[in-house]
């Protein structure tokens, strides 16, 4: 078994067997920063980013579900992106169910709300800008400061040969890059060894975001997750035991001409800029460096051309054979007793960065009275899975998804209580006593409802695997207190073929699928206010009990996050602390 495999397996089995080191605990008066800080790096500060533009007219719908646009970036289109996908927006002081709610309200404990949900809330992730000639800045790379909202300059002159270099010809005639980096010590202070299956579903997590805001916007963004880490790395001045570069997203700057000015040959150059750590001391964990280090191997020769496609077809077909009841969808011609129609999913009715702002976490806030409805729910799971496909990542499959979707349906509205499989899939007629919703909806999607057709297909179905109230197992399952699970309407678990990914594209898979189910978790989060739901995700829960509970072939489709969707207490405590 590769590490890798080892690695997700252990964290699949922690409920069971804790992960070493067991007796772990953070020293929270020796925190690390939420982000990196360059004390001596100037400042150039950012634009906020177009205000109600199209983004708003047409709304988050078009990022979350429809195809990306051809439009170049600017200055002020790189600021909003930036803004509302990991500045700081606002202050969380309201009343809920988390154990730090007594601390929040001191200043040093301050929690600041971002557009990107993230593990733990600790925000992890570097993001530096490399930027050439075609750009508005003098070429050079710049880290970008979250509490200032504004670029700080590392490196002045264009390196951006070395990152097409790293890129290995897959970047041509681009001269601008934002390069995401993780410091382990950021997460790894409060998870340890698990802190590599948190920090890789937040790289996924953003890169969701960028997905939703630039689609919204008229953009395109393909990130490369395989590229020569080492060279990239060695760029930015980085340690490779203490932080790994997981992306590199080219971007297309308005009014770039077709490349002339992105030649050069690679410098070699290295930023020189010294950042200053906050914890006095910083500790590795072995488990992290050892898959780490096995994400790196081969890391500049990304997988070819549908060799990710076919392992999961195989896979899927394997896997939906194989599982109990509800999972294969070629097994009737019609739908089996119990099955659920799914209504049009309700349309998004928010812009981008209004989407944005206004989501949060529920953290305990949910409450089954009244139900939400089905067509909130067909909405949530259209979301979830239009984003596990990762059609912004370079190297994700170009037909198959990477995850699949159960729900556990406690209140919704004309659904009874149970656990389902979600096959988005045209059935081909009813030909048992199939339900469909209250209030009666029509059975399949229409033109103008704000998901399109998942990969063509006209409807949404979910298949029986557990039919009565779910409650108990949800509840006893779960490792924190933050959440009464029973009172979300309904509750959606992202799982993915880990092993037959790894198989197929080697170690830094683990990469591709925890990036894929960190994005299934962002678009949730971001569709949830846009349809009038709370939401919520954890990776506290036993995976063991939900394989065994879905009946899902356990070791090869791994039950990777849980997602809340329901409605809340009206008129929760809370006090308003917008920052802009
Ligand atoms: C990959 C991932 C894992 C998470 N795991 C948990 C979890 O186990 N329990 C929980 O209550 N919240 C979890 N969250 C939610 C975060 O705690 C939350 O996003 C963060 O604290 C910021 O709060 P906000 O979402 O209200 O802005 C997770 C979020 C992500 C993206």
């Amino acid at each position: 078994m590769g590490e890798a495999r080892t690695y997700a397996s252990a964290v699949l089995r922690r409920g069971r067997v804790p992960m070493e080191p067991a007796d772990f605990a953070p020293d929270w008066a020796d925190r690390p920063r939420k982000g990196k800080y360059y004390p001596n790096a100037p400042h150039f500060p950012l634009p906020d980013g177009p205000v109600a533009g199209n983004a708003e007219r047409e709304g988050v719908g078009r990022g979350l579900f429809g195809p990306g646009g051809e439009g170049g970036f600017t200055l002020e289109l790189l600021g909003g992106l930036l803004k509302d996908s990991y500045g700081l927006t606002g202050r969380r002081l309201a009343v809920q169910a988390n154990s730090d709610l007594g601390t929040l309200p001191r200043y040093p404990d301050a929690n600041f709300s971002r557009g990107t949900a993230s593990g733990g809330g600790l925000y992890p992730i570097g993001i530096h800008w490399v930027s050439g000639a075609s750009g508005p800045l003098t070429p050079g790379v710049h880290h970008y400061a979250t509490p200032h909202h504004a670029m700080r300059r590392l490196l002045t002159g264009d390196v951006t040969a070395d990152v097409r270099a790293a890129l290995g010809g897959r970047a041509e005639g681009c001269d601008q890059f934002l390069v995401l980096t993780v410091k382990f010590w950021q997460n790894a202070f409060k998870y340890n060894s698990f802190a590599y299956h948190v920090v890789t579903m937040d790289i996924g997590a953003l890169l969701e975001t960028w997905r939703i805001w630039a689609g919204a916007h008229g953009l395109h963004l393909g990130a490369a997750l395989w590229f020569d880490e080492e060279r990239i790395g060695r760029l930015l001045g980085l340690s490779p035991e203490q932080e790994g570069v997981f992306a590199v997203v080219p971007l297309r700057w308005a009014g770039a001409g077709t490349g002339a000015e992105s030649g050069g040959l690679p410098t070699g150059a290295r930023v020189a800029a010294v950042e200053r750590e906050r914890s006095r001391t910083v500790s590795t964990f072995e488990t992290v460096r050892r898959v780490h280090e096995a994400t790196l191997r081969g890391a500049a020769e990304p997988p070819a051309d549908g060799v990710l496609d076919a392992a999961l077809r195989t896979a899927w077909q394997r896997l939906r054979a194989g599982a109990g009841p509800g999972s294969d969808p070629g097994s009737g011609l019609g739908l089996e007793p119990g099955a659920v129609l799914l209504p049009v999913p309700e349309p998004p009715v928010l812009g981008a960065r209004a989407a944005l702002r206004a989501r949060r976490s529920s953290f305990g806030r949910f409450t089954g009275n009244p139900p939400m409805t089905a067509a909130q729910l067909a909405a949530a799971l259209a979301a979830a899975d239009a984003a596990g496909r990762l059609a912004h990542c370079q190297e994700g499959p170009q037909q198959q998804p990477l995850t699949r979707l159960h729900v556990f349906v406690n209140h919704v509205a004309g659904i009874p209580a149970g656990a389902y499989a979600y096959e988005p899939q045209k059935p081909s007629g009813p030909s048992g006593p199939s339900r469909q919703p209250e209030p009666s909806e029509p059975s399949e999607p229409s033109e103008l409802a704000g998901p399109p057709e998942p990969s063509g297909r006209a409807g949404w179905v979910l298949r029986p695997v557990r039919l009565g109230p779910q409650g108990w197992f949800l509840q006893r399952n779960y490792f924190l207190d933050n959440y009464n699970l029973e009172q979300s309407g309904a509750l959606i678990v992202v799982s993915a073929p880990t092993p037959a990914v790894l198989d197929a594209v080697g170690d830094r898979g683990l990469r591709l699928v925890n990036a894929a189910v960190g994005a299934a978790s962002q678009a949730l989060y971001t569709v949830a206010p846009a349809v009038g739901l709370a939401c919520g995700v954890a990776l506290g829960f036993d995976s063991v009990s939900y394989t065994e509970h879905l009946g899902l072939l356990d070791g090869e489709e791994l039950p990777l996050l849980i997602m809340m969707v329901g409605q809340e207490h009206r008129s929760p405590a809370d006090f308003d602390y917008t920052i802009v």
